[in-house]
């Protein structure tokens, strides 16, 4: 990589984000794309993030991802936001435009993307998503969008309720909702055609946990699972030994990666390279 005086500034925004594979896979899509940019880490605090509009503006950084904890409060610096990223309620990718700062939302399209290249259409499925977190909200959103039938299952069953009706008021279909319990997972679980996991149950430490017990997988049920540390979670391992047709964490975290990337540069994403220095990384990392 050669940094000159025009080497254009991305980075990401979070608290923290010493551990984010962006860095890793954005530096590495630029350079096979031949784009003189760089991408670093730049750690906000929830008091400074509503400088994060005029300091792009100020240091020309040309455009930004967020993350935790910042996808929703950042929004109300932007000058102007997404459809998409206004009904999920979270921006995860902005671009300065010219000194116009823009929100869009990549996580929900990220992890269509990573269902249809699996060769999965949700439309008109049974869907069973785990977890009504921040994670959860875009996944939903998208799921919804695309034509699932969907009913969100949580631990705090106020929280599934929440979002079931909020994603209900913007489609003219119901989105179910119940507590995340044995029972409960049984009968939902029993009938679906999809399961997706968005609770951080399973993720690293925690990776003797699964959300869904092994006996309710079955080879005909899709499992997908946004962990992505470690790269086969329990959840996984187990629909995998049963004959289930899988799609782990690491394929949503790289898509919406390259969509960011293609909103900023206008330039297709080199995928394969970005997929090549996360699962690098997370190898590496998983040891
Ligand atoms: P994120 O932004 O990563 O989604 P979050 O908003 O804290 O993080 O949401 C974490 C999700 O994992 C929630 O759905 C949470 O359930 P609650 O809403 O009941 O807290 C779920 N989760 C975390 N630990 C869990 C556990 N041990 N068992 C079941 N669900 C759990």
């Amino acid at each position: 990589m050669n940094i000159t005086g025009k080497t254009k500034v991305f980075g990401i925004i979070g608290d923290p984000v010493m551990h984010s594979m962006s860095p890793v896979m954005q530096n590495a899509a630029f350079e096979a794309a031949n784009l003189d940019c760089v991408y670093v880490a730049f750690p906000v605090s929830r008091e400074s993030v509503g400088q994060c509009a005029d300091s792009m503006r100020t240091l020309q950084i040309h455009g930004l991802n967020v993350t935790v904890p910042h996808k929703v409060a950042v929004m109300e610096t932007l000058d102007e936001i997404d459809t998409l990223a206004r009904h999920i309620g979270a921006v995860n990718t902005i671009v300065n435009r010219n000194g116009s700062i823009v929100g869009y939302n990549t996580d929900g399209p990220g992890f269509m993307r990573a269902l249809t290249d699996a060769g999965l259409d949700v439309y008109g499925k049974t869907v069973v998503m785990l977890g009504a977190g921040g994670a959860a909200r875009a996944v939903a959103y998208s799921l919804a969008e695309a034509g699932a039938h969907l009913t969100i299952l949580n631990r705090s069953v106020e929280r599934a309720e929440a979002l079931a009706m909020e994603v209900s008021s913007t489609r003219s279909e119901h989105v179910g909702y119940a507590p995340l319990e044995h029972a409960c997972l049984r009968e939902r679980v029993s009938t679906a055609h999809v399961l997706v996991n968005t609770t951080s149950v399973g993720m690293s430490p925690d990776v003797t946990s699964t959300p869904c017990p092994a006996e309710l997988l079955r080879k005909d049920l899709f499992v997908c699972d946004i962990v992505y540390h470690p790269l086969q979670t329990r959840l996984l391992m187990e629909a995998e030994s049963v004959g289930a047709p899988t799609i782990g964490g690491a394929e949503m975290l790289i898509q919406q990666g390259a969509q960011a990337f293609e909103l900023w540069t206008g330039v297709p994403a080199p995928v394969e390279v970005m997929r090549r220095a996360v699962m690098e990384r997370l190898t590496g990392a998983a040891g």
